[in-house]
């Protein structure tokens, strides 16, 4: 075979020689399904979310360098990678060779969870190390700016990377001349003495050391080739796409003379990213590859040259040398340039993406096109014809054909001028999150004075983000030349520009308000920025800043990370062998670590395996005309397509239906499954199948249209306690009002994944799948088959992240997937894009509140009335549990005397809305706490004091009347107070506030009381099944389904404690019905509560049986006392159960005991404010919790931190967005934005109450999985308090109503100010906006 045609690559330090190549195949699914290599992971497709993190290594024959880069193996091509070497998390370490350092730190530092993400993190890590062996950790940080982690809340995985960096330390430079670790500055929660509290969670002692010595080398073999072999074009042919890679300049300019048609792909992120998403399809593509000229660096006396195919990273690293290099007054463009490749996507991205292809793709909201465009660049191009200059303006970006590439040419490299010295450059943006996330607006700014005189002579302002492209305020800045550097001249330009960059009010992204705030806000910015640099140049010719603006100008406060955690050591007397209490690592970290733990897509394709793919609908609510599968059906290996009419009478159960009958109720509704032979032929066919919709009325997407029509599920839930008509009377004052919370996508790393096998046997029939019920999977399943439950098995390894959205859905699409398997004989395997899982499994449900609060003027709380409403969707769900649920928490820590609180579940046109972790509390006690902040404002007192003033004291009552005691209540609230040095800092708050105009900080506190219980005995029953095997192993199953809260790692410790066995000699393989049968949906933080103690009693139970043969023989092993035992015929096998907490409740009464114990805690947090931009930064949090005994401090802290940050996400980012018409427009992590690195507090300090008294739970612990969600509201109420300070210094006294999220967009428009009265307003009605609140 022609040797142009092979495809040669090193993967792991192997030869791979591809034949046969697809040119369409990405090296995601290449590394998984060809390879067998799935340890990198699928977590969206688009390089959003860096699960599947690769190393790339390429060896350049000039400069005789290797390149190592971090990739998204889900964006590259696999015929990108001629002559590269490929690192995956398996090439560097596993538990069969040896662990690399990377992957054990991870693991003993805590950083896995369900462990989805952490492959990914471990190569970023790892690409970092090989480049830069000691790091500092804001490479670090860099490093995994493009990683995303749904579960951790990243603390653990700093503290990992802390262990490789030699130059961590506290803040790592004495701001202010004094040192964050200096007694008193911070606040430093003192450790107590002696050796009752422990403040590490692992011992960095036993850790291996980082050698980088014992890396993969690059293999020789590539080097060679890459020297010696004649530079030849490579061409690939696919079905349908044919690839060729050019490898010198002639060779390129002739295929693209031949394919003017033809993208030039350099990083594929561009383009990758169109065609997998925009159905964008290009049947040649022009790759080249080590062109020189394309990768030419540049410089003459009039600026930089920077080939058009460098990276953006080596951009990045070429402008940070000049910048260190060339005087100050010629580098204003490139530290302009710099500081947006700092947040420029993630580091994988900014590796694999070109300048190039950034400038040509034009990219409405291109972070460097702006900035280039200011800076006079321009762009060198070449083709067959000739090279030609053109430049990068408003006419190029606004791809104007007269100023366009024409299709033969090619972009070689692009000049970038140095400034001058009246020159100056600056870069604005926004965005949804600081890190990785598109900007909302962003802009490039320019002016030129006359030598020294302050008078305009050239001034430039691009944004991005505003129009369908970079938009030119050209016009306005022709009128401003001329004119001095004034507020007047501000002012002009704000009017100017605001007429000339406008936006109308339906325009596509929304927030359409904060857009044009920002514009002039960026413009107010600059204008400071240059007006300072022009006093300092020249002192006597300029107005200083005034002293409270100065901060404007600052970036938000940014020291380096620093936790501290605080839990109880186990008592002394405790044997050195028990491991209850102590922070042992999660039973599969290093697995997680390696990629050796095994997910189910990660399991081998069966036999004659099928791919099945839902089809769905695109109609919020219409009838189904008709349904065309003749297309799809005649595409090739395309099985079945099956619709309703072939699901018949098992269409349904329960509340739910399976696949569309005559009539969809939500976009996203299923309505049918196509199934082939592979998931490619899957997903073609089904965008072949035509659906024919007629739209019915109503169309009911909100809560307010559904109140509007009556829309609800039934019943009505109501609480009620004392006499709220008779409280309202006596009251000094009463306030009334309206709250809306939105709603939150689940995100679990590991998208909807099952594989269902028929054995071909008595109808028998396995399910794996990734859920948190595989006993409701096994009805489910079962009833659709018409077989009974003991045919139907349903295995559970491990899920990757589930927060509650494991579980209904998942059994619509497992029933769906066991019909094709059972129709077709054949295994069949159905594993969501995230876009669909987005798309159709629904989140946690957006609640709208109404309430009506009577307080006395000291505070007091006397009355309040709520309605809760919640956004439930278009089926039951679980939209009426979690509406009691509010009902039964939102009470949070307080007594009120006289309250009654009604719920309804709304039913919408939009996909069901279910469970995620919390269930209703963080909706329903933000809403009190809301309540609280106003009456604090009514009452001139403070939100804390209130709070004070209203919570529960120690032996009380809650609405329910379920009796509470609320001691430790009191006790983490005055803990966290104190430990947060809350009043020194609320001083120092006010005095920075008293100082800064633009700048605000907040500081806000909240107490926590979670009721733990599921409301039933029998929801709350668990079983267990212990095996002892001869050779002394045991083996231990239970009900509970590990999703990364490290259930199984406790149920070990359970077993070894009770055994007296060391954690080693016990095994847990997973969960499955075959082996404990009927268990309950794991959630509701009881999981490892309850199948704790089946696990106890099932390990009693085998202990009592053999407490003669151990005594008979007290020195004796496991082994011969399980000889022992078999030799005198003792059973080695024990089922253990637990019968379930009573708890029960009457709805109609309003009274019950429906909790077993109350998870107490409270959290401070302190955040600074950009007024001008809506950005916040959490500056320190402090979390107090009581956790009861603890049996292991490491996975408590874990989960009291993960979801800490996981409902600051609810509270601050994560923004879902729907269409007037019911679409869902956030799909991935690209437009829905969870917390990244960059989010968490700067400072971390966690500590567990000692605990205090000894309860009926599982060794007096308490169950933490969800509580902690709710204390992300301390960042809300830390940021209201600054909006407030901002409002107060403004002059606005109104009351302030602000909903969750609060977005930067919420918090600019809070902040009222000249730029938001300046903008214009659109009259609501006048137009249809892109987005509908929800
Ligand atoms: C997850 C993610 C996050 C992102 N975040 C940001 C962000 O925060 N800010 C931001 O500004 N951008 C962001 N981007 C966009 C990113 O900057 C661009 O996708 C990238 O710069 C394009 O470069 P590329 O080499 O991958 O282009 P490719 O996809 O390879 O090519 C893009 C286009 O450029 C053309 N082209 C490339 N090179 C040449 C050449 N030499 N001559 C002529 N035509 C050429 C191609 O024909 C093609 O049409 C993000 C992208 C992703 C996927
Ligand atoms: S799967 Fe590649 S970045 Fe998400
Ligand atoms: S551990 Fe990071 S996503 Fe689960």
């Amino acid at each position: 075979m022609d040797p142009a045609l092979e495809l040669l690559f090193y993967v792991n330090g192997r030869k791979v020689i591809e034949k046969n190549v697809n040119p369409e195949t990405m090296l995601l699914p290449y590394l998984r399904k060809n390879l067998r290599l799935t340890g990198t992971k699928y977590g969206c497709g688009g390089g959003g979310c860096g699960a599947c993190t690769v190393m790339i290594s390429q060896y350049d024959p000039i400069t005789k360098r290797i390149r190592h880069y971090p990739a998204n193996a889900c964006l590259t091509p696999i015929c990108s990678l001629y002559g590269a070497a490929i690192t995956t998390v398996e090439g560097i370490g596993s538990t069969k060779t040896r662990i690399h350092p990377v992957q054990e730190r991870i693991a003993k530092c805590h950083g896995t969870q369900c462990g989805f993400c952490t492959p990914g993190m471990v190569m970023s890590i790892y690409t970092l190390l090989r480049n830069h062996p000691e790091p500092t950790l804001d490479q670090l940080m860099e490093a995994l700016g493009g990683n995303l982690c749904r579960c951790t809340g990243y603390r653990p995985i700093i503290d990992t990377c802390k262990t490789f960096s030699k130059t961590f330390g506290c803040c790592q430079g004495k701001e202010n001349g004094t040192c964050c670790l200096d007694q008193g500055i911070n606040g430093l929660p003192e450790l107590e003495e002696g050796n009752k509290t422990n403040s590490k969670l692992f011992s960095e002692e036993e850790f291996l050391p980082l050698d980088p010595t014992q890396e993969l080398i690059f293999p020789p073999e590539l080097m060679i080739m890459a020297e010696k072999q004649p530079p030849k074009t490579r061409v690939f042919h696919g079905d349908r796409m044919t690839w060729i890679s050019p490898v010198t300049l002639k060779e390129l300019l002739e295929a693209k003379f031949k394919y003017p048609q033809a993208p030039i792909v350099m990083g594929n992120t561009s383009v990758g990213p169109e065609m997998k998403f925009k159905g964008v399809f290009h049947p040649v593509i022009i790759s080249p590859d080590r062109i020189k000229e394309l990768n030419i660096v540049n410089h003459s006396c009039n600026g930089l040259t920077l080939g058009a195919g460098l990276s953006l990273a080596q951009v990045k690293d070429i402008l940070a040398d000049m910048v260190q290099k060339l005087p100050e007054e010629n580098t204003k463009t490139y530290h302009a340039l710099l500081k947006h490749l700092r947040t420029l996507a993630g580091s994988q991205i900014r590796n694999m993406a070109s300048l190039g292809g950034h400038i040509v793709s034009r990219h409405l909201d291109s972070d460097l096109n702006p900035l280039l465009a200011v800076g006079n660049c321009t762009l060198n191009l070449l083709s067959k014809e000739g090279k030609r200059q053109i430049p990068l303006n408003e006419k190029f970006l606004s791809k104007d054909p007269s100023a366009d590439l024409k299709p033969q040419e090619i972009l070689i490299s692009v000049n970038i001028p140095y400034s001058s010295k009246w020159e100056f450059v600056s870069a604005f943006r926004q965005a949804q999150r600081q890190q990785n996330a598109l900007a909302i607006v962003n802009s490039g700014m320019r002016v030129l004075f006359g030598e020294g005189d302050g008078i305009i002579r050239e001034l430039s302002i691009l944004y991005g983000g505003v129009g369908p492209t970079i938009i030119s305020a050209k016009n306005s800045c022709q009128k401003l030349i001329g004119r001095p550097w004034s507020e007047e001249m501000l002012d002009t330009a704000c009017r100017l520009i605001l007429e000339e960059v406008s936006l109308p009010g339906s325009a596509p992204g929304g927030k359409v308000e904060f857009k044009r705030t920002l514009i002039i806000s960026f413009l107010f910015k600059f204008y400071l920025e240059v007006l300072q640099i022009l006093k300092r140049m020249d002192p006597g010719h300029y107005p200083s800043l005034a002293n409270n603006y100065e901060s404007a100008l600052e970036d938000l406060h940014s020291r380096h990370h620093w936790s501290t955690l605080q839990y109880q050591n186990v008592d002394p007397k405790q044997l050195p062998r028990d491991p209850i209490g102590r922070p042992i690592m999660h039973l599969s970290g290093i697995k997680h670590a390696t990629g050796e733990a095994i997910y189910c897509d990660d399991m081998p394709a069966v036999d004659r395996e099928l791919f099945l793919t839902f089809v769905t609908s695109s109609r919020a609510h219409a009838k189904i005309v008709s349904i065309d599968l003749s297309e799809a059906l005649s595409l090739p290996g395309v099985v079945d397509i099956m619709t309703a009419d072939h699901l018949q009478d098992v269409n349904s159960f329960s509340t739910e239906t399976l696949l569309a009958t005559d009539e969809v109720f939500c976009v996203g509704q299923l309505v049918c499954a196509v199934i082939a032979d592979t998931e490619i032929q899957a997903r073609r066919a089904a965008k072949q199948v035509k659906i024919v919709y007629q739209d019915v009325e109503p169309l009911i997407l909100t809560i307010e249209d559904a109140i509007r029509h009556n829309s609800f599920f039934k019943p009505e839930r109501k609480l009620e306690y004392g006499n709220i008509d008779k409280a309202f009377k006596v009251v000094d004052q009463i306030v009334e009002g309206e709250i809306h919370i939105g709603g939150q996508e689940h995100f679990y790393m590991e998208t909807q994944s099952m594989l269902v096998v028929p054995k071909g046997e008595d109808q028998e029939i396995d399910v794996y799948v990734s859920t948190q019920s595989p006993k409701y999977i096994q009805d489910v399943v079962a009833s659709v088959l018409k077989v009974p439950a003991n045919k139907v098995m349903c295995h559970v390894r491990r899920v990757g992240g589930a927060f509650g959205g494991k579980v209904l859905k998942t059994s619509t699409m497992a029933a769906i997937t066991a019909l094709a398997a059972s129709k077709h004989g054949r295994a069949v395997r159905c594993v969501l894009e995230r876009g669909e899982d987005m798309l159709i499994t629904g989140g946690r449900n957006p609640y709208f509140a109404k309430y009506k609060v009577g307080f006395m003027n000291d505070g007091r709380i006397l009355a309040l009335d709520m309605e809760h409403y919640n956004n439930g969707g278009s089926s039951l769900d679980e939209s009426l549990w979690v509406i009691e649920m509010g009902l039964l928490k939102m009470d949070n820590a307080y007594k009120f005397a006289n309250l009654r609180c009604r719920g309804w579940a709304c039913r919408t046109n939009l996909p069901s809305n279910t469970a995620l972790r919390g269930f209703g509390f963080p909706q329903a006690a933000l809403i009190t706490e809301s309540c609280i902040v106003e009456v604090a404002a009514k009452c001139g007192l403070s939100p804390e004091k209130v709070r004070m003033i209203n919570m529960y004291k120690e032996i009380d009552q809650t609405p329910y009347k379920q009796e509470i005691n609320a001691k430790n209540l009191s006790q983490c609230w005055k803990e966290c107070m104190a430990k947060s040095s809350f009043s020194v800092r609320r001083a120092a708050v006010e005095k920075f506030n008293a100082e800064n105009y633009w700048k605000k900080k907040g500081l806000a506190m909240v107490p926590l009381k979670y009721p733990v219980g599921v409301g039933s005995v029998a929801f709350a029953q668990a079983a267990a099944l212990v095996h002892i095997y001869l050779d002394g192993s045991a083996l231990v199953t239970h009900g509970g389904i590990e999703m990364g809260q490290g259930v199984h790692t406790k149920m070990i410790q359970v077993a070894s404690r009770e055994l007296r066995m060391p954690m080693s000699n016990v095994h847990l393989r997973g969960t499955s019905t075959e082996t404990v049968p009927n268990t309950n949906i794991s959630g509701g933080s009881v999981v490892a509560d309850l199948n704790g103690l089946a696990v106890k009693d099932a390990c009693q139970t085998l202990l009592k049986r053999l407490e003669p043969i151990i005594s008979k023989n007290p020195q004796g092993t496991w082994k011969d006392w399980a000889q022992a035992a078999f030799d005198e015929s003792i059973s080695l096998s024990a089922i253990g159960f637990f019968r379930g907490y009573e708890s029960h409740m009457n709805w109609e009464k309003g009274e019950g005991h429906p909790f077993e114990y109350f998870v107490y805690g409270a959290a401070c947090s302190e955040v600074e404010v950009d007024c001008l931009t809506g950005d916040h930064k959490n500056i320190r949090t402090d979390i107090v919790m009581d956790v009861g005994y603890s049996i292991n401090p490491a996975l408590d802290i874990g989960q009291v931190e993960g979801a800490f940050i996981q409902g600051m996400g609810l509270y601050t980012i994560e923004e879902l967005k729907y269409s007037p018409q019911g679409v869902l427009y956030t799909r991935g992590p690209n437009q829905y934005k969870i917390p990244a690195i960059c989010d968490i507090p700067t400072e971390l300090h966690i500590s567990f109450l000692p605990p205090s008294e000894k309860s009926n739970t599982l060794y007096s612990s308490k169950g933490l999985g969800e509580s902690g969600v709710f204390l992300g509201c301390s960042v809300f109420f830390a940021i209201r308090d600054a909006v407030s300070a901002a409002r107060q210094e403004r002059g606005l006294s109104g009351p302030l109503k602000l909903n969750s999220p609060l977005t930067p967009e919420r918090i600019r428009m809070a902040c009222e100010d000249k730029f938001t009265k300046m903008i214009p307003r659109d009259e609501p009605g006048s137009f249809v906006p892109w987005n509908v609140h929800i």
